[in-house]
């Protein structure tokens, strides 16, 4: 009898947290390295937000907390929702999770069967299609092309669709490339849908707030309030409001799938942090100038890291309206020879030969489903992006 269980071997180790380690390694060996694998803001959590933490510790708010969330919370989502996007939900319409990614894995959880499945834009996040492994189902990815932004267009969507689709999992904008859908390119995907009634659609809005110039955010309930009946719309504040290590993720749907998230949360870790979900009240309530004062840095960012690449010899880099990625493409490298004398075969090749000789650390492309490509997270200091990308540069004219 086998003692590890048969779905480990459906689930691959995240490659995101493994370029982080490897940079790690180089840097204890004390090797000048600039990471950009990570996916969080490099600002602090806002005080304000850190004082209601604080002022919960002292009210004594340290008990176990109903397992969906404390009442507070849950109104302060759904008034969010209803401030934000125009959508009525009520507070026993929504879920809080440790994080976004367990509201996730319990939305799959519950409602997947073998067999089940589940449509996957590509490049994707690396976690969707490894929980839905993890959770019996069949991740279905399908590719998107650099030619359109990697937006997923109508005609992609209506292909992969089978009678056996559960989910269609949607993020804009999107972890790894930063491409956020228009009004108009979601109605073409939500018109997709309203001819599949038994498709449900998971909309993943991490980045609602990270989108740059006049570009404005919609999700697809407000896009077509005709599929409000099979959507789970999910958020939360790890991104928005610099909050990655406290854990809170959030989301509004239908009743029957909000209390079968509830039932399995319940046999699993219960509430969220007590403390997290106060400061979290206080994140979607309080002041909301953090976040606009950050978009227009990572907008600056932005900006600097597209054109860079740009410059850069065999690297093509659209520019995304949000998030705080890049996904450019290095196939005017593959067959090159790097300077250690390798000759790059796959972006997994370039982005070894890249952290080896330049000691920059960045994510292949193939790790989210769709290469050959990179992934930058800019979310660092203009002067580290400005040496990284100039690093780069080098990287790619020694390249032969
Ligand atoms: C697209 C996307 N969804 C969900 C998450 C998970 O967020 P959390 O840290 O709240 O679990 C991430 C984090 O990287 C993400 O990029």
């Amino acid at each position: 009898m086998a003692f590890l269980a048969d779905a480990l071997s459906r689930v691959k180790p995240s490659a995101t947290i493994a370029v982080s380690q490897k940079a790690r390694d180089l840097k204890a060996k004390g090797r000048d390295v600039i990471g950009l694998g990570a996916g969080e803001p490099d600002f602090d959590t806002p005080d304000n937000v850190k004082q209601a933490a604080i002022d919960a510790i002292n009210r004594g708010e340290t008990k176990y907390t109903p397992v969906a969330g404390i009442p507070q919370l849950r109104e302060a989502i759904a008034a969010k929702f209803k401030r934000e996007n125009g959508l009525d939900y009520t507070a026993a319409q929504t879920i809080v999770g440790t994080g976004g990614k367990q509201i996730l894995f319990n939305a799959f959880m519950a409602t997947l069967n073998p067999g089940d499945e589940v449509v996957i834009p590509a490049p994707y996040w690396v976690s969707y299609p490894e929980m839905v492994a993890i959770c019996g189902g069949r991740p279905v990815s399908i590719s998107t092309s650099q030619e359109n932004n990697f937006k997923l267009t109508a005609a992609e969507l209506e292909s992969a669709i089978t009678p056996k689709t559960k989910w269609f999992v949607f993020n804009s904008p999107s972890n790894p490339t930063g491409a956020a859908y228009s009004h108009d390119e979601l109605k073409a995907l939500t018109d997709v849908l309203l001819k599949h009634p038994h498709v449900w659609i998971l909309t993943d809005d991490m980045y609602e707030h990270l989108t740059f110039g006049d570009f404005k955010f919609v999700t697809p309930v407000e896009v077509e309030p005709k599929l409000y009946d099979r959507t789970l719309t999910m958020n939360g504040v790890s991104k928005a409001y610099a909050m990655t290590g406290w854990r809170i993720g959030y989301a509004a749907g239908p009743i029957e799938l909000i209390k079968a998230m509830d039932m399995i949360q319940g046999q699993q870790t219960s509430g969220a942090s007590s403390i997290a979900q106060w400061a979290a009240v206080e994140a979607l309530n309080g002041p909301q100038d953090f976040v606009a004062k950050n978009k227009a840095i990572f907008e600056g960012r932005r900006d600097l890291v597209v054109s860079m690449l740009n410059q850069a010899n065999g690297i093509v880099c659209p520019k995304p309206e949000g998030a705080f990625y890049v996904y450019p493409s290095c196939a005017g490298l593959i067959g090159k020879t790097a300077p250690s004398g390798k000759i790059i075969e796959t972006d997994e090749d370039f982005v070894t030969e890249l952290l080896e000789t330049e000691g920059v650390a960045v994510v292949h492309g193939s790790a989210f489903g769709l290469g050959p490509n990179f992934r930058i997270s800019y979310a660092t200091s203009e002067e580290l992006l400005e040496e990284a990308c100039t690093r780069i540069q080098r990287f790619c004219a020694a390249c032969r």
